[in-house]
């Protein structure tokens, strides 16, 4: 079903050449006032700069009031949506009026759309948000969003290899299409809303990127290209129609990150990755880990990962509020309408997780997760060894007798048992990095993975543990080594 403006699909948005000099200056200002993610942590300080960002104004305007910062007046009219005179900001080029960043009214200014630094040396141009000191108003249809939680998720997951081309579908304010632009060479960013394209267009003149900005549904507008990298934090709430573009995609249930992640692997180069952020509906009577990974392109391993679960009810409240619409006059209409679409999939409760694809054209390998604790950050880089690690147990094609394996610097091992008893009830093996997975192991698997250290063949070590323990080593290798191969592709041992 496709959406939007079939005439759109994949044509270019571009500045025209005034709208790019206007950029330059406000740029150029920016840079002067040190309006800039340093310059700005900097003058909030963290106890101010938490304040702001749970959305309490005051802490922040307190900093600005007490700061000589030359950013302090920029920061109050974008950040604090503060209504200034225009000689509290008077850096800021006539050009920001033009372009629509501020309205100008007499000598007073305040702020049209939310430019913001981010990272290292960007600034990310989106709408105004909701909810600044709980002045709650329901966001437009054609919401723009900005930099928020589930941007930054996904921002540290992606895989960061240097690479030629790379794709952003769903850029909105174009933040993963600026990070894009740091490892890949050429960088497309689409998006179904050509209004959001306008403003990743200003965010990445700002930030002096370079973008290939494209509008249109789903993969439309890069038909028939393929790409090194796809990342996507697409619109995955689930049961809302499509009420907000920035939030819902309009499909059934779960559909459009199920089409999502079965389209992806037309459009990647051999070896590529896709890597998106989605919901998915947990169906009564169905494991939702089945249900996921029958999802799963065949020609890519893959990896899920929930890593929360919502029930319904939650699920329904955490997005209206996340709009603005539990300001809205028919909030209760709007809370049961969504409900009862929830209990029409079947629904008992929604996942929250991430699904990285990596093209191979062999026979994949499939994983899927439930990871609700706290793991290390970036996970990018991880997770680019993890895939590594699993390319290379397909080339073994099964026996690892062979291979010398060398046990992870992070590796602790936890027994657990009645205290004062002799012997443990489960052993457990952890690794502190990366996804920090935990498996439980039995006492033979356990001091083979000791044993490893890099220079001795896993079939040498096999028949040493065997002899130790009286047992049968072809027995012990049936047994241990499909459990080892486990142990590689989470990382806990490597070739
Ligand atoms: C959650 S926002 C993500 C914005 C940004 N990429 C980020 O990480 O913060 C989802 C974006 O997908 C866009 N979108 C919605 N439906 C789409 C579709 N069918 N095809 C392409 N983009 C779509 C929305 O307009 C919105 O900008």
């Amino acid at each position: 079903m496709p959406r939007g403006d079939r005439q759109d699909v994949g044509v270019p948005r571009r500045l025209d050449p005034q709208q790019t000099r206007d950029l330059a200056g406000v740029r150029a200002a920016f840079r002067a006032a040190d309006y800039t993610a340093d310059g700005v942590a900097e003058l909030l300080g963290p106890v101010a700069g938490a304040a702001l960002a749970r959305n309490e104004t005051v802490p922040a305007r307190r900093a600005c009031r007490a700061s000589a910062h030359p950013a302090a007046g920029l920061v109050r009219l974008f950040l604090l949506q503060d209504t200034l005179t225009i000689h509290d900001v008077p850096m800021l080029p006539a050009a920001a009026t033009r372009l629509g960043l501020i309205v100008r009214d007499g000598d007073e200014v305040r702020a049209r759309l939310d430019v913001r630094p981010h990272d290292e040396d960007f600034w990310v141009v989106s709408d105004l948000g909701s909810g600044l000191d709980g002045r709650v108003h329901p966001v437009a249809a054609d919401h723009v969003l900005g930099v928020g939680g589930a941007s930054v998720s996904l921002a540290e997951l992606t895989v960061r290899q240097p690479v030629a081309t790379a794709l952003d579908l769903g850029t909105g304010c174009g933040v993963q299409a600026l990070h894009l632009s740091r490892h890949a060479q050429q960088v497309v960013a689409t998006d179904l809303l050509p209004r959001a394209l306008d403003l990743a267009a200003y965010g990445a003149a700002l930030s002096g990127v370079d973008l290939d900005l494209r509008a249109g549904d789903m993969f439309a507008p890069v038909a028939g290209e393929q790409f090194d990298l796809i990342v996507s934090n697409p619109p995955f709430a689930i049961g809302a129609g499509s009420a907000r573009t920035y939030r819902d995609g309009g499909l059934p249930a779960d559909d459009l990150c199920r089409r999502l992640v079965g389209d992806a692997p037309a459009f990647l180069n051999p070896g590529g990755y896709c890597q998106l952020l989605a919901n998915w509906v947990h169906r009564r009577g169905q494991d939702w880990r089945d249900r996921v990974g029958s999802w799963l392109p065949a020609g890519c391993d893959a990896l899920v990962v929930q890593r929360e679960v919502l029930d319904p009810a939650a699920y329904v409240s955490l997005w209206l509020h996340d709009s603005g619409e539990v300001a809205a006059p028919d909030y209760l209409q709007r809370y049961e309408r969504w409900l009862e679409e929830l209990a029409a999939q079947d629904a008992e409760a929604i996942g929250f997780g991430w699904i990285t694809l990596r093209r191979v054209d062999a026979e994949a390998f499939h994983r899927v997760l439930d990871r609700p604790h706290p793991m290390e950050h970036p996970l990018g880089p991880h997770l680019a060894e993890e895939f590594a690690r699993t390319a290379w147990l397909r080339a073994q094609q099964g026996d690892l007798r062979g291979a010398r394996l060398r046990v992870a610097g992070d590796v602790t091992q936890e027994s657990i048992g009645e205290p004062g008893a002799e012997d443990p009830t489960r052993l457990l093996l952890r690794r502190a990095d990366g996804l920090r997975p935990v498996r439980a192991v039995d006492t033979a698997t356990a001091a083979l993975v000791g044993a490893c250290d890099g220079t001795v063949p896993v079939g040498v070590l096999l028949n040493a543990v065997a002899t130790l323990l009286e047992t049968e080593p072809a027995a012990l290798a049936a047994e241990v080594l499909p459990v080892l191969a486990e142990l590689v592709t989470e990382g806990f041992l490597s070739p």
